[in-house]
């Protein structure tokens, strides 16, 4: 634990653990439907139910001041809100913030890659889940894969000093793709990792029957590609192999494994000021009322930020065979 007289980390949780990292949902909107993620016929929320721009960079900064040093933007699509990027250029002018990144469907890039890359964002992750065109429409439900290569090939272009894509493989709708996939970060330079599906939101969609397994993965590629494990590590649930001869990285994200929440270094923000401290558990704390009740003092924010590190539980509790997901929200509106 830190003496008194240090001004930061302030965030220390029960176990110990300094939360220096928080993922803020912008909006619950996005442009697409993936199959994973949202249903069909989504209800958004209205506007004065998600945090305004300024409220998302004063929490921000809220953040900043106690020692937060990583923030990620993320949805829903965080690029389809409105005047966003006012929001990356305020966050990233903020000092003591060393890297602001941004996860994001692609679909704006090609449009925004360069003012992101001007605002101070540091890397990028951009969600592709196959690199057929129909099939990508099928996933996504209202995607289309050619504006989202341009995006990346915007992103590219803009000099990001990292570029990884993610992929949610799921049984005989994309797992044949695992390789492919990896053939294309490889050519681009680029990293990639690998989801396992999570049991979020209420998604017509069969999980149990759609899971693949991150092992399964790596074996695949493994029979394909020389993977060397890599000591990286950014901080989360994610173990990454080295292609050999390759500027390419293989993340494997795994949420069922509980083997990363002792390292757990992050809480998360969704779009209406919920501050979520674990991914896979209910506690949260409203932050939205507080924001909007002291415009202009930050203590009681500052205390209920400091106060929620004593509920942030010890890890998560996903289970696949539970009849009814763990945790009944969309990832977008968390935030993934
Ligand atoms: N399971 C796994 N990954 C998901 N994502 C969204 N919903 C789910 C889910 N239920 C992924 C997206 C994106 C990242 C932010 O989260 O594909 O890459
Ligand atoms: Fe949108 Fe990302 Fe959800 Fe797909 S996974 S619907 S791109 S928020």
């Amino acid at each position: 634990m830190p003496n008194a007289h240090t001004t930061s980390p302030k965030l220390i949780d029960q176990f110990g653990r300094q939360v220096d990292y928080i993922r803020l949902s912008i909006t619950d909107r996005c442009d697409f439907r993936c199959v994973y993620c949202m249903s069909e016929d989504m209800t958004f929320l209205s506007r004065d139910e998600v945090l305004s721009l300024e409220e998302c960079a004063r929490l921000v900064r809220i953040f900043v001041q106690l020692g937060v040093s990583k923030v990620r933007i993320t949805g829903g699509e965080p690029l389809v809100r409105k005047n966003a990027l006012w929001l990356f250029n305020e966050i990233g002018q903020l000092k003591g913030l060393h890297e602001l990144v941004l996860t994001t469907n692609g679909s704006q890039l090609a449009k925004q890659a360069a003012a992101l890359k001007q605002a101070g964002v540091k890397r990028i992750n951009i969600s592709v889940d196959s690199l057929q065109p129909e099939r990508f429409n099928r996933i996504t439900r209202t995607g289309h894969l050619a504006q989202v290569l341009d995006g990346l090939r915007a992103a590219i272009a803009a000099g990001f000093e990292g570029i990884k894509l993610n992929t949610v493989l799921m049984r005989d709708t994309n797992d044949d793709e695992a390789e492919d996939l990896v053939a294309f970060a490889i050519q681009h330079q680029i990293d990639i990792s690998f989801i396992e599906e999570m049991p979020l939101g209420e998604v017509n969609h069969t999980r149990d029957s759609t899971f693949v397994s991150n092992l399964d993965t790596l074996k695949r590629l493994q029979s394909k590609y020389s993977l060397i494990p890599s000591t990286h590590s950014s901080g989360g649930p994610a173990r990454y192999w080295q292609v050999a001869n390759a500027n390419t990285k293989i993340g494997f994200i795994s949420p069922h494994s509980h083997n990363f929440c002792e390292s757990c270094n992050r809480v998360r923000i969704s779009c209406k000021g919920e501050l979520f401290l674990c991914l896979g558990q209910e506690d949260k704390v409203e932050l939205m009322p507080l924001l909007r009740a002291h415009p202009t003092n930050d203590a009681p924010v500052i205390e209920a930020i400091l106060n929620s590190m004593s509920i942030k539980p010890k890890g998560h509790d996903f289970d696949l065979k539970r009849a009814a997901p763990a945790v009944v929200r969309f990832m977008s509106h968390t935030g993934g």
